[in-house]
């Protein structure tokens, strides 16, 4: 097809790799994968590591037609078809949680960058990349993250095709990328929140300036995360980093 996939064995970080390729006028859909990233980046500025051969990093061009206040819906269709993916192909209990990650047993598997480029008040191509740890040992952890992070092989105790895992994640998100342009993300909204179970539950949310307490009352039409605060105060989360606080 028209789509281009574009294989690196080395790159810098592939959201870069495709956000050039879509300043450059690339079409949605197309696809760039590393084997190992020198630059790899997560939320918030920090780093995203895997080794060579072992995760799965991988950068989409998307062109939806969107308003830009809802561009966090891909973020969270992309969790959702992650994590249906993983249910599906490994038998993996994932979840989500908010926004961007993907939990088993607490700990993190893998994790959602989408960065969006406006064009006057339209939205003029969004990436969405995932890092997905498949075979890495549990050693390959750098100690400060061993307690938190995972991998599919350490999580099913064998090695795993990630070209299947792969397959898998983008055919899910073609059928939920396809329904939300046509039936809106109504959907996307409910799977995500059985696979979030984060609705109900008492969080802390660290923001760039602050830091609230409170009950996750549910997310919006726009994947906004709504907070009643202990004080009884109703917030719109609109970024920020989630600790469940009850078990
Ligand atoms: C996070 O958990 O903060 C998001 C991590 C996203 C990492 C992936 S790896 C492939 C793609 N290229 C990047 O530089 N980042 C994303």
């Amino acid at each position: 097809g028209k789509n281009g996939i574009v294989h690196h064995h080395l790159t810098d970080s592939t959201n870069t790799r495709a956000r050039e390729l879509a300043r450059d006028g690339a079409p949605e859909g197309t696809l760039v994968v590393a084997e190992s990233q020198s630059a790899g980046r997560g939320r918030k500025g920090r780093s995203w590591l895997a080794r060579p051969g072992e995760g799965l990093l991988f950068s989409l061009v998307l062109r939806p037609d969107m308003d830009p206040s809802r561009a966090a819906l891909i973020t969270l269709m992309t969790a959702v078809s992650v994590a249906e993916a993983l249910i599906r192909e490994t038998g993996i209990d994932a979840r989500i949680k908010w926004p961007n990650d993907i939990l088993v047993g607490g700990r993190k598997l893998a994790g959602i960058l989408t960065e969006m480029s406006m064009e006057l008040d339209a939205v003029d191509y969004v990436i969405t990349g995932l890092g997905l740890n498949v075979n890495t040992p549990t050693e390959a952890f750098s100690p400060d993250i061993r307690d938190i992070a995972t991998s599919v092989m350490a999580e099913s105790s064998a090695p795993f095709s990630r070209v299947a895992l792969l397959q898998a994640i983008l055919s899910s998100f073609e059928t939920h990328y396809h329904t939300l342009a046509t039936q809106g993300p109504e959907s996307i909204l409910t799977r995500w929140k059985e696979l979030s179970d984060i609705v109900g539950r008492r969080v802390r949310v660290s923001m760039m300036r602050e830091e609230i307490e409170g009950r996750v009352t549910d997310i919006d039409a726009d994947g906004v995360l709504l907070v009643t605060t202990d004080a009884g105060e109703a917030l719109r989360i609109l970024s920020g980093d989630v600790t469940y606080l009850d078990p």
